[in-house]
């Protein structure tokens, strides 16, 4: 794992309705913190069947994920947030959008894409509005690096696109220049991908009179 996380551990106290959601579905929807480190861990066993992967990373509390879920039920969709509360959220709004093909775990994403993801192996990526660290001195604590993008260019399959979103202009601009200095990939800003339902974050930039920027980049 890289030694600079992207994320901050906040609270892990649920409120009631997050508690009720947890209670009814983590049994169902949610790979164990553990599970990964089992012999023989494979993602296919927990969603039940072999079917193309899509990862979100970061998805709060779920707004996108069980929406966009629901609407490709041909595939799987694993989303990655290591901030509990928002795990159980999203098992309330996947319930509410009726989504059976997705599956959340509270392991670092990083991690997850490095050593449980083959190569070729994602069908989508989608990152919305990931942590945007806007202090200089935090900038290596973003997720979208020269890096990760190198990482994320080995696991998408051919013609695989990578979503990401941010309100934030100049994790915009680092956004653009890293993906666009990615030899497997091409793409770049793209006007609001409509099918991406608003999330807090993005309600959150809007409100404070930030500028949403969407990019898509295909793998080649
Ligand atoms: C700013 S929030 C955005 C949440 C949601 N996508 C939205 O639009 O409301 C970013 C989320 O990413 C999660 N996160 C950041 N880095 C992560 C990582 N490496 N693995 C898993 N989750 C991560 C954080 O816990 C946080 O909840």
């Amino acid at each position: 794992m890289r030694e600079v996380l992207s994320y901050s551990r906040r609270g892990s106290r649920f409120t009631p309705q997050q508690r009720e959601a947890w209670e009814a579905h983590h049994a169902a929807w949610v790979i164990p913190d553990d599970a990964v480190d089992r012999p023989g861990f494979r993602l296919a066993e927990w969603f039940g069947r072999e079917a193309p992967l899509i990862v979100e990373i970061g998805s709060g509390v779920g707004e996108a994920t069980g929406v966009l879920a629901a609407a490709r039920p041909a595939y799987d969709v694993l989303a990655l947030e290591v901030w509990r509360p928002g795990v159980a959220a999203s098992l309330a709004e996947a319930a509410a959008a009726g989504a059976t093909n997705v599956r959340f775990c509270g392991i670092d994403a990083v991690w997850m894409l490095q050593h449980l993801v083959r190569p070729g192996g994602l069908a989508e990526l989608w990152t919305f509005f990931p942590d945007p660290w806007p202090k200089t001195r935090h900038h290596k604590r973003r997720l979208v690096d020269r890096e990760f993008t190198a990482l994320v260019a080995e696991r998408l399959a051919p013609g695989a696109r990578w979503r990401l979103a941010t309100d934030w202009t100049d994790y915009a601009t680092q956004m653009r220049s890293v993906l666009d200095a990615e030899p497997a990939l091409s793409g770049g800003v793209v006007p609001r991908w409509e099918e991406r339902p608003v999330t807090k974050f993005e309600r959150k930039g809007l409100e404070a009179g930030r500028t949403i920027t969407d990019l898509c980049y295909t793998r080649g």
